[in-house]
């Protein structure tokens, strides 16, 4: 099982070198996950030429199918401007995805199976809960209910096309799946609590600060998003990167996380239960997509190690620092007053540590040395691989099997 928050040091195992003889140049490289020696590996066939391969040939998988062409090799695979046949699996090469793929296969749930019978009597509770937490309830609610269809949208609509990987795809396909339960999984809790569904999913557009973030992300998307948009040069795969680092490692490392810490807040004090533990689940799926998205960018730098130059390094480190503030906003405006034993400052110090993190994590000096993390408890939130979860509700550590009925 992977670790909610890997740390970087384990990103390593970037590429199958499987091959490798001990004392190659791509052994070494294992000993560096940003070394820059694994591109070796790319057999001349999987060579990018020029910017117009993708517009002359696709690389989308939908090209005629050559027969009798060779066979595919793991060297013509290549992450972004792949020329190799992406209708095939196998040979693997990038294993870390496959594995991705099937740990969040063996993770799957459906927010119907859990029970909100607490959170509703709570809710409807004149007395259950105070004005200070309905109000941070909601606007978190309200940020997750549309942000969960931005990811969504992103990841089908801009950034698949771009990835030129079938296993990476298989896991794209998971979690664009994933995302969809999790937008499922918000629609589930204000129906189930009878909540203004229009309030709730109209706040990206009516509250400045859930707005702020939704219209941050959103260029980044909408960039990729464009049908004339190609990879093949510098400019473009550069654009692609600034979309990754958005959504993986911002939209879904930095801007969850706020979210996340509120909503669990109400489950250690025994309130909202029900949400509290769709939020764990929804946590430990996240923390997998921001994992994938940190091994894919790095991945790219690898096998283009052109496009992270100290002015790209710069510009994404600027992102981070922009973002992070927009969230501390965020806090600030759900949590006007302490709260659940929170308070916005606790919020400062959290995310400059998030923020940190995620610097570290793609190979970024850190923004804000020494910040750290007042909320330990966030850790062992995620950590779902006990007996049985933090509400002591339900077993969390289970695959669904489906039971098929011929009647
Ligand atoms: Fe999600
Ligand atoms: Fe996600």
């Amino acid at each position: 099982m992977l670790n909610w928050d890997e740390p970087a040091s384990e990103h390593i195992d970037y590429v199958d070198r499987s091959n490798a003889s001990p004392d190659s140049e791509i052994a070494g490289a294992k000993m560096n996950p940003y070394s820059l020696a694994a591109d070796d590996a790319v057999s001349p066939a999987a060579q990018i030429d020029t910017a117009s391969v993708e517009a002359e040939h696709g690389a989308t998988g939908l090209e005629a199918v050559e027969m009798g062409a060779s066979r595919i090799h793991v060297d013509d695979k290549k992450i972004i401007n792949c020329r190799a046949d992406l209708n095939q699996l196998v040979p693997f090469k990038y294993k870390w995805a496959w594995q991705k793929y099937l740990n969040g296969c063996a993770n799957h749930w459906m927010p119907n199976e859990i029970n909100m019978s607490a959170d509703i009597s709570l809710w409807k509770n004149p007395a259950g809960l105070t004005d200070d937490e309905r109000l941070i309830f909601k606007r978190s609610l309200g940020f997750f209910a549309s942000a969960e269809s931005l990811i969504a949208n992103n990841l089908v609509l801009a950034i698949y096309r771009h990835l030129t990987n079938p296993e990476c795809r298989q896991y794209l396909l998971r979690q664009a799946f994933e995302e969809a339960v999790h937008t499922h999984c918000f629609q589930y809790i204000v129906e189930s609590l009878g909540l203004d569904e229009k309030e709730i999913f109209n706040m990206y557009r009516e509250i400045p600060s859930v707005h702020d973030k939704a219209a941050w992300a959103l260029p980044y998307t909408q960039s990729l998003g464009d049908p004339n948009f190609h990879t093949g040069t510098p400019e473009a795969d550069q654009r692609l990167l600034r979309d990754l680092i958005a959504f993986y490692v911002i939209f879904e490392g930095i801007f969850f996380y706020g979210g996340f810490v509120q909503f669990l807040s109400f489950g250690r004090r025994n309130k909202m239960t029900g949400t509290a533990e769709q939020v764990q689940y929804i946590l430990r799926d996240e923390s997998m997509h921001l994992n994938f998205g940190i091994d894919v960018i790095n991945q790219i730098k690898i096998e283009n190690s052109h496009l992270w130059d100290d002015k790209f390094k710069e510009e994404a480190r600027d992102m981070i620092r922009e973002a992070t503030e927009l969230e501390i906003r965020y806090a600030h405006d759900t949590m006007p007053r302490g709260v659940l034993g929170l308070n916005a400052g606790m919020f400062n110090e959290y995310l400059h540590f998030i923020a940190n993190r995620r610097c570290a994590q793609i190979g970024l000096a850190e923004l804000w040395p020494g910040a750290e993390n007042p909320f330990p408890w966030m850790s062992e939130m995620a950590d779902l691989n006990k007996e049985k979860n933090f509400f002591e509700t339900r077993v969390t550590e289970y695959q669904t099997g489906g039971t098929l009925s011929w009647d």
